[in-house]
């Protein structure tokens, strides 16, 4: 877009009670101190935002005498359309007209916000402007049309491994993204290991205070050996047991067959002492022969069963005798504490055993810790090479591009980033010329500065804009005119005076 100025008018606008001015490609203002050049200067800005040259809120409304109106208006040519504008302070009150007709505040402002930027305007328009914006708006419109440099170009001057990874990785994440990432992954993996270090020594420590490993070699074959033993043991003591019971079960058989038999003796006696009854139980009369004979006979039978059952009395206590004689009563304490021996040195074989387990756990327990650790360590190391590699992308990135960046400007030196004390890249910006700050140059060395600037800036923008020099006097370099200039210099004893040169179409 280019933007001219082709006509303004002024009205009771600071000294200027009516003033109309005709630009060219070149205006030429003269004239003695306060004859009114910097406020035909200011006065589109003015109209455009009610502001002054360096950006301010500012009223040109006369002090020195009384007027009802205040107004300028400009006529402008973009891109070879004309529009005017025109900005009032009437009886206080702020007045606005697009092409003569009156217009809100609001419209006003949206059509010129639709137009162009007001920094960027300006920062054309008055060569100084842009130096007193806050350094991050200079920087930034320093950069905002220069593309930064492409990752592939950056990745071609980076050490092969990390230009390898970072292009790996960056595929799937953008670079902050990235360290992001791996910034907190190196937190958390930096405490991880701290802890994973402390449990592998406390582990260590354990194995130290334990045994030795015992040797149980062959434990097994022994154990079932012992195995064998108890129980050969076991069975030798149950066949003991039964015929020390069987002889204790015999001791009281016979004691009872032995008592039986004396009693029975006693009772024989009274058998074979009873008398034959001679009358009969019933009638009482004596009995007869055969009768007796009867009697006799039954006495003889109850003598006869009961000695049969005497002589089997004695009989099965000469038989529990006979059996008793043949056993033997065996002591088996001697073999109790010969298995409690066995059992015992088995017991210690399984502790042994077990011991040597809790050992080989722990020695596990102990790689397992290890390798923990170590795989802790390889995660930790690979988030700082990463971390490292994006630092590095970040001050070539860098580097490239305030090459690029560098290489708009002749006299002038600019600085887009500082180095921090841990070696990070942070955005800065400071712009030198010939190795010094801006405010130490000369009013006519910031002319020079300012120039170079705005040069630089329409070299890249898309906005084309008037350029107007206050204090020409006190600048003695060149000037190449962009497109449109206007000058303001000032001459001893001389009212305003307007010069203009045309455009050659
Ligand atoms: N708002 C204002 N009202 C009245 N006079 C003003 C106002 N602002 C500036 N002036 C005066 O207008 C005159 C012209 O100023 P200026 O345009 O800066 O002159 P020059 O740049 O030619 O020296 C000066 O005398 C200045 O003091
Ligand atoms: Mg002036």
């Amino acid at each position: 877009m280019r933007v001219r100025l082709l006509e303004l008018e002024l009205e009771n606008f600071t000294e200027h009670r009516s003033q109309t001015i005709k630009y060219g490609r070149i205006t030429r203002l003269s004239g003695r101190n306060g004859a009114g050049k910097t406020s035909i200067g200011t006065a589109p800005v003015w109209v455009l935002w009610g502001i002054d040259l360096n950006g301010k809120k500012w009223s040109p409304k006369p002090t020195t005498y009384d007027a009802d109106v205040t107004r300028a208006a400009v006529l402008l040519d973009i891109d070879g359309k004309s529009i005017k504008l025109e900005r009032g302070i009437e009886n206080g009150k702020n007045t606005f007209r697009i092409n003569d007709v009156p217009a809100k505040a609001t419209e006003f402002e949206s059509t010129i916000n639709n137009l162009f930027d007001r920094d960027e305007f300006l920062s054309l328009y008055n060569p100084r402007y842009f130096f007193g914006l806050h350094w991050t708006m200079q920087r930034e419109m320093i950069l905002r049309h220069t593309t930064p440099p492409a990752k592939s170009e950056v990745l071609k001057h980076l050490p092969e491994p990390q230009a390898v990874k970072l292009d790996e990785l960056t595929r799937k994440h953008s670079l902050s993204d990235l360290e992001k990432i791996h910034r907190d992954r190196k937190n958390r993996l930096e405490k991880e290991h701290i802890a994973a270090q402390s449990r592998t020594r406390t582990l260590q420590d354990q194995l130290l205070t334990m045994d030795s490993a015992p040797d149980v070699t062959g434990a097994q074959e022994d154990i079932a050996k012992i195995d064998a033993t108890i129980a050969e043991i076991e069975e030798a003591m149950r066949g003991h047991e039964l015929t020390n019971q069987r002889i204790v079960t015999l001791q009281h058989r016979i004691n009872s067959l032995l008592q039986q038999r004396d009693r029975m003796k006693e009772q024989f006696k009274a058998i074979n002492d009873e008398p034959i009854a001679d009358t009969c139980r019933v009638c009482k009369q004596p009995l007869q022969g055969e009768a007796v004979e009867s009697a006799k006979a039954d006495k003889e039978r109850r003598i006869a069963e009961f000695r049969a059952e005497y002589d089997r009395v004695v009989a099965e206590r000469k038989a529990a005798e006979a059996e008793l004689a043949g056993l033997e009563y065996i002591d088996v304490s001697e073999k109790l504490a010969e298995l409690r021996r066995w059992q015992e040195a088995r017991q210690a074989i399984v502790d042994a055993v077990r011991a040597k387990e809790r050992r080989e756990q722990l020695e596990r327990d102990v790689e397992v810790a290890r390798e923990a650790e170590k795989k802790t360590l390889a995660g930790l190391n690979e988030s700082i090479i990463i971390i490292d590699a994006i630092k590095a992308y970040r001050a070539k990135e860098a580097e490239l591009q305030a090459e690029k960046v560098q290489g708009l400007f002749r006299r002038l030196t600019i600085r887009l980033h500082k180095e921090l004390k841990n070696g990070e890249i942070e955005p800065d910006f400071s712009i030198q010329m010939d190795g010094k700050d801006y405010a130490q140059l000369s009013f006519g060395e910031q002319t020079e500065a300012g120039l170079e600037l705005s040069e630089v800036l329409f070299g890249q923008s898309e906005l084309i804009t008037p350029v107007f020099v206050d204090h020409i006097s006190e600048y003695t370099g060149p000037i190449a005119v962009y497109d449109q200039l206007i000058t303001a210099g000032a001459v001893r004893d001389q009212e305003l005076k307007i010069e203009t040169e045309a455009w050659a179409d």
